[in-house]
């Protein structure tokens, strides 16, 4: 296959030659692995301060960084003081893990995580179930998981951008739920919040043009109530202007000449027969 010169800008987006995305397969599957190792521990009692430090650790031991610990915000935002993102509930993205943020029964949970590792990021999240959820929280987790499946599958080289929001947002409303605008899918590589940005609501044929070498996430939001958001104090917390129930996936893909490679996915390992 043609190598793309080193990480070539197109109209301002990296395309990265398929070497660089070589170097960046490891720090994708690490958050894989760190989701899958964080997964047992997520049950009632159990603060997002624990979760984040055990993540902190593994990440270190992988001999990786964790991306998100000190990254800058928006202005008048203190850069972002923890490992990972631990969001409850009403909570679309961004919460900060604390020792008063103790899993109950019933919660739902997006953890997302970022390790950096050979000068790459690997960001990927998933929305746990706590213990036993109501019928609608559960609802909410597999459709946004399923909404962040139409949206990947609808990436194809010399479609467009928007054709990835389209999917999403029609089968997200179809099933009764809302898409936040507010926060969008990003390329990321080198750097972990670059072009294009990846809106999951839009119009089939809009927005720029996908191509081979473009590395990015779609990671959908979806609410029970209204689409619309508000920030905390800390200026990092995204609730939902309602107070309804909020549920995020996310997976970093590489767009090649034939289609779509989800980075970020490892289907657990079958077990081997005995
Ligand atoms: N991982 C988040 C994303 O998907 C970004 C978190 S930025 C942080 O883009 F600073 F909050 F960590
Ligand atoms: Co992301
Ligand atoms: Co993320």
């Amino acid at each position: 296959m043609k190598d793309y010169s080193p990480e070539a800008p197109f109209r301002g987006i990296t395309l990265l030659s398929s070497r660089e995305i070589e170097a960046m397969r490891p720090a994708c599957k690490l958050s894989s692995e760190l989701l899958d190792f964080l997964t047992p521990m997520v049950k009632p009692g159990v603060s997002t301060l624990e979760l984040n430090d055990a993540a902190e650790q593994w990440t270190r031991q992988h001999g990786a960084t964790s991306a998100p610990l000190g990254y800058g915000g928006p202005p008048g935002a203190i850069n972002f003081p923890k490992s990972i993102c631990t969001s409850i509930n009403n909570v679309v993205c961004h919460g900060i893990p604390n020792k008063k943020d103790i899993l109950q029964d019933g919660d739902i949970i997006n953890i997302d995580v970022t390790p950096f590792f050979n000068g790459y990021h690997g960001d990927s999240s998933r929305t746990f179930m706590v213990g036993t959820v109501s019928p609608i929280a559960r609802k909410l987790v597999e459709v946004t998981e399923q909404a962040m499946w139409k949206g990947i599958e609808a990436v194809k080289p010399g479609g467009r951008i928007g054709d990835i929001g389209a999917a999403i947002q029609a089968y997200a409303e179809s099933e009764g739920f809302s898409v936040v605008r507010d926060f969008v899918g990003h390329g990321v590589h080198r750097i972990f919040h670059a072009e294009p940005q990846i809106p999951h609501y839009g119009v089939r044929g809009k927005g720029k043009k996908i191509r081979p070498g473009m590395v990015f996430t779609i990671e959908p939001m979806l609410n029970v109530g209204t689409y619309e958001v508000a920030l905390l104090d800390d200026q990092w917390t995204a609730v939902t202007q309602d107070g309804s129930l909020s549920a995020q996936f996310e997976h970093t893909l590489a767009v090649s000449k034939s289609g779509v490679e989800v980075l970020t996915y490892f289907p657990a390992a079958v077990p081997a027969l005995a």
